[in-house]
């Protein structure tokens, strides 16, 4: 049998290496390193190869990581029965990499590989662990794009904390959430993954709010339009074409254009009013954005009957949704949110949920932290003697709080869901 040879890792070894990492991961077990961190660490790390008549046949390649190294990868063509040749990568490439005063060198291993060859070379198999990992939403080669259009990664529990609204949240849920995360689901039952949506509704009920939350959910960057700002220096409607086509480079994104009435109102008239070209211009991005899977563009508007009625037309937005009112149950998840643990023992929860009908979440809001201030105001003024915080601090509160959706705009409200609403 002719000798094996083990020596450092040459850039000519590459191919043979390329080959060797193929052969021995399996698809059943993916591997942790890709093969491209495996690349970048035998240029830039350690990498040892065995060499057998001009054939690789093993290679260990490593990685340090301040004192700890890591082996990204580990593989043998040929039998190693007696477990010679493993023990002799494992070892040059330890000592390679004992220079850099590593404390320990460490491997993750795929259930399907043996250990044998760690074990034998000293390592301790740590049984109580677990890998996990996320891929990360954006790519680097994505950032200089989401700076250019001012998109970010929103936080990612912003769902879980849109309280109650529990209607709207399932219906978001069914709607957007499952089809966009789960193509294959989508797929399996005949769903057309949405484009655009047009969400609807009084000010301060939480259309931004759920906008947010649902770039949360799917874990997509959040790229907010915003029409007043994008004008500045250049025309509207080029703006707003080079915006959709900066976000075109984007794997995934939310798109989303707050009060979309000051650019897409009625048009007509004549002369035609000075909106219409930006109006067309978005229609046309619109329909150039419904092309592409993995974005969705999310619309919303306090007026949705202002809007022009090509806008609207079917076909560009899948789903036009009403964002109502909090019910009780919301509302009292609201309260819940804003009342400090402390204190919430001690308020009549109830009774603030049946006082605050016909507020919206921003105004509950309002009230709760306008409570919260009077209360510690008093407190300060009454030198802290035993002063706290409770329902009355409430009530008071919002007795002085103004209802920022008057009954003629619920009635409004109702009448556009039944006329405009699209389920
Ligand atoms: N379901 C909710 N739970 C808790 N806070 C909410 C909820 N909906 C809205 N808010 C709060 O109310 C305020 C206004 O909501 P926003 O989404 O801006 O309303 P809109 O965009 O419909 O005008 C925000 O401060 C938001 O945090
Ligand atoms: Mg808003």
């Amino acid at each position: 049998m002719s000798r094996t040879h083990i020596r450092d890792f040459h850039g000519d070894d590459l191919d043979q290496l390329v080959r060797l990492w193929g052969a021995v991961t399996d698809d059943a077990q993916a591997p942790i390193y890709s093969l491209a961190e495996v690349i970048a660490s035998c240029q830039a790390d350690h990498a040892i190869v065995a060499m057998r008549d001009q054939e690789l046949v093993g290679a260990a390649v490593g990685r340090a990581a301040h004192a700890q190294g890591w082996i990204v990868f580990f593989g043998l063509a040929v039998p190693d029965p007696d477990g010679a040749l493993a023990a002799g990568l494992l070892d040059a490439l330890e000592r390679r990499m004992a220079a850099l005063g590593l404390a320990k060198l460490s491997a993750l291993v795929p259930e399907s590989q043996g250990l044998g060859p760690f074990t034998d070379n000293a390592f301790s198999v740590h049984r109580s662990v677990r890998y996990l990992e996320r891929a990360m939403p954006v790519q680097r080669r994505e950032l200089d794009t989401l700076k250019e259009v001012g998109g970010r990664i929103l936080p990612r529990n912003l769902w879980r904390k849109v309280a109650g609204m529990t209607q709207e949240k399932t219906l978001l849920e069914e709607r957007l959430v499952t089809p966009l995360a789960r193509p294959d689901l989508a797929e399996r039952f005949g769903v057309v993954p949405p484009r655009a949506v047009m969400l609807f509704g009084p000010p301060g009920t939480g259309k931004t709010t759920f906008a947010r939350a649902v770039a949360s959910r799917l874990d997509w960057p959040f790229v907010e339009l915003f029409p007043s700002r994008l004008a500045d220096g250049g025309g509207l409607a080029g703006a707003l074409r080079s915006s959709f086509e900066a976000i075109a480079d984007l794997e995934h994104a939310v798109v989303f254009i707050d009060e979309v009435e000051e650019i897409a109102a009625h048009r007509g008239g004549t002369p035609p009013s000075p909106t219409q070209g930006v109006t067309n211009e978005l229609i046309k991005q619109v329909a150039e954005f419904r092309e592409h899977d993995g974005k969705l563009l999310i619309c919303a508007t306090n007026f949705v009957r202002a809007l022009d009625a090509a806008f609207l037309r079917h076909g560009r937005f899948d789903y036009v949704l009403p964002i109502g009112l909090p019910d009780a149950d919301a509302r009292r998840a609201i309260w819940s949110r804003y009342i400090p643990a402390e204190a919430v023992t001690r308020v009549d929860v109830d009774l603030l949920v049946e006082e605050s009908d016909g507020l919206t979440p921003a105004d509950i809001e309002y009230a709760a932290r306008r409570a919260s201030q009077d209360a510690l105001a008093r407190s300060l003024r009454e030198d802290g003697a035993d002063s706290v915080l409770g329902t009355t601090d409430y009530t008071r509160a919002l007795a002085g709080t103004r209802a920022t959706v008057s009954p003629e705009a619920i009635a409004e409200f109702t009448a556009d869901i039944e006329t405009l609403a699209r389920l």
